[in-house]
């Protein structure tokens, strides 16, 4: 793929389809983590997959759809119901970086993603490994 002079980010790894298979593939191997599968009460995961896929093309340059449905994402108010211990982080990038695998991004663009991946994740850890809240 040859970036074009001001392209965003997003357009420049694929744009709305990059993301589609993107979260697609994550929420497959979620599906497949009992430990995090149990922190979704939802039979289909398929609502949880449109609110992830829209934030991550807002945040990566794409259509700001996610803050007119959503409103501002404030990520770590949102996980705040949810004891994230270090253990689900670590399964949460288990799996987005094996999504991100299928992709095949180019090396540059996908150091991009895994660095914000990692430090978002980070961020979100709000309780030790026994459920103790931080
Ligand atoms: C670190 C481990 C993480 C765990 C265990 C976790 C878990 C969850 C759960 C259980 C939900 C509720 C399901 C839903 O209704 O959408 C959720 C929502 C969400 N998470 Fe995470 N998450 C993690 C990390 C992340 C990261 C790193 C991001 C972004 C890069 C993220 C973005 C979101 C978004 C956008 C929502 C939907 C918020 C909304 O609009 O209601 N999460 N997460």
């Amino acid at each position: 793929m040859f970036a074009q002079p001001g392209e965003t980010f997003y357009e420049q790894v694929g744009g709305h389809d990059t993301f589609v298979r993107l979260v697609h593939a994550f929420y497959e191997g979620v599906a497949t983590d009992p430990t995090l599968r149990a922190l979704y009460p939802e039979e289909d995961l398929g609502a949880a997959e449109i609110r992830l896929r829209m934030f991550l093309e807002q945040y990566f340059g794409g259509p700001g759809t996610y803050s007119q449905e959503r409103g501002h994402p404030r990520l770590r108010m949102r996980h705040v119901d949810y004891a994230v211990t270090p253990d689900q982080r670590d399964r949460w990038m288990k799996h987005m970086l094996a999504a991100m695998d299928s992709l095949e991004l180019p090396e540059s663009h996908a150091a991009a993603m895994r660095d914000y991946f990692i430090r978002a994740a980070d961020m979100l850890v709000n309780a030790d490994d026994d459920g103790s809240r931080l």
